[in-house]
């Protein structure tokens, strides 16, 4: 192939669009739902678990696959395992890309017309902001044309290209959004009564939980930090010879982690503190399902002078973050045709935005059908993605390629206990780790 593959330009870039892919509607929407139904605390402690001992062992490895290989998802793997049928782990990834943005993109539409709910005061003409929420979900029509709105905007930054698009939208929105959470965050905890929404969240509380937290919590690390797909190897592959994988891992990893508990420090305090039925708040809590951020946040906003005004850049802040989340998803794709099929980036593209239209328009139209793409993907393709990877570069892959990528050819220094342990998640712990909260959740 003559055409030059592109390259993130600056270190800061790096970071920023690998956190950019991470930071989404993950940390801010479903992370609080996810916490509220899995029993607060308890979940967050399982989540953080995961997080280290796969979480980040796995996007180094993803970093490092796609760095190696320098090519799409499923390139990837023909690349590195010639006349194998690892191929067919990258395509799982593409098609996981397609079953995420067929109701993520539904949940980035929600984030529109909040924001311009808020613009025109409309949202704060409301009283029942649950009703609110209720009123756009037996809307189909309403939901479907943001969602498409929203796709198309992420397609146009997907023809824009890699550095210009992907990069500078992620420097600028990012730093921005989370002083606004530390604000909101700020807000809600000096509410009456906010202790204990705080209590929820940092108190582990045994009468709460489920028997699926482990599978919850493993398919909400894998989604927030968009592992298991091929995502990171597809920003992997953007990277430059100097890229530290392992730091950048960490990095994009902690940064992420804070944006969601900071998010849960918003919700449920305000929750907690705000509702008219405090006997049954946890109750309401988890029947508030996907609304929980629709709802809740509205009337945090509505007790800040200057809502509107709060309400629109929460909403647009937020719809940014998506953004730089769902041209992740949509670049997996759209490489991985370009690529393989040799199809032109612009029809590409094309053809990805048709699927994810078809996706989401029967997503808007059944919450049921929403429901299915949402745990099939996070509870079950990407925790197999997962799996996989680990296995490729735990067990296949040349150990002298993945010391020379997690090194950058010798140039960085980790004490060999460093390397071993990374192995040894990777070999043992990850696999075991997944397939037994698989069998266990299964059986839960
Ligand atoms: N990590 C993104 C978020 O938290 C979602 C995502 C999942 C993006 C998988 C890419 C791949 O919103």
């Amino acid at each position: 192939m003559s055409e030059k593959r592109a390259t993130f330009a600056s270190k800061i870039g790096v970071v920023a669009a690998a956190a950019g892919s991470a930071v989404g509607l993950g940390n801010i929407w479903r992370f609080p739902s996810q916490t509220a139904d899995g029993g607060g605390a308890i979940f967050i402690m399982v989540y953080i678990g995961c997080i280290l001992f796969f979480g980040i062992p796995l996007m180094v490895s993803e970093f490092l696959v796609g760095r190696a290989s320098r090519a799409n998802t499923a390139g990837a793997y023909r690349k590195l395992a010639p006349a194998t049928q690892w191929k067919w782990v990258g395509r799982l990834g593409v098609l996981t890309g397609f079953v995420i943005m067929g109701f993520y993109m539904v949940v980035c539409g929600w984030t529109l017309v909040y924001f311009f709910q808020s613009l025109s005061g409309h949202l704060y003409g409301v009283t029942d902001f649950s009703a609110n929420f209720t009123d756009l979900q037996n809307n189909p029509a309403k939901q479907i044309v943001w969602m498409i709105i929203f796709t198309l905007l992420t397609a146009f930054f997907i023809l824009f290209g890699v550095k210009k698009g992907i990069e500078r939208s992620a420097k600028i929105m990012m730093p921005l959004l989370f002083l606004l959470l530390l604000v909101l965050a700020i807000r809600a905890v000096t509410l009456d009564n906010a202790v204990q929404g705080l209590d929820f969240l940092f108190k582990p509380d045994l009468s709460h939980v489920k028997s699926t937290v482990f599978l919850d919590a493993m398919g909400q690390a894998f989604f927030s930090l968009s592992l298991g797909m091929g995502c990171m190897i597809t920003y992997g592959s953007y990277f430059n010879d100097n890229t530290p994988l392992v730091k950048t891992s960490v990095q994009v990893s902690i940064l992420d982690t804070l944006v969601a508990v900071l998010a849960g420090v918003v919700i449920f305090p305000s929750a907690f503190a705000l509702t008219t039925n405090p006997g049954t708040i946890v109750d309401d809590l988890v029947a508030g399902g996907p609304g929980l951020l629709f709802i809740t946040l509205p009337e945090l906003f509505n007790q800040m002078a200057g809502s509107m005004i709060w309400s629109a850049l929460f909403f647009c802040l937020l719809a940014l973050a998506a953004l730089t989340s769902t041209i992740s998803l949509m670049e997996v794709v759209t490489v991985y045709l370009h690529e393989e099929y040799r199809i032109s980036r612009r029809k590409s593209t094309l053809l990805a935005t048709v699927g994810v239209i078809i996706l989401g328009t029967f997503s808007s139209f059944s919450s049921s059908f929403f429901n299915i793409l949402d745990v099939s993907s996070a509870k079950i393709m990407l925790p197999v993605g997962g799996l996989f990877i680990s296995l490729f570069v735990g067990w296949y892959l040349d150990q002298k390629l993945v010391y020379v990528q997690l090194t950058n050819n010798g140039r960085l220094n980790f004490g060999t206990g460093f390397l071993k342990t990374y192995i040894i998640l990777l070999r043992y712990v990850a696999p075991l780790a997944i397939l037994a909260i698989f069998i266990y959740g299964l059986a839960g």
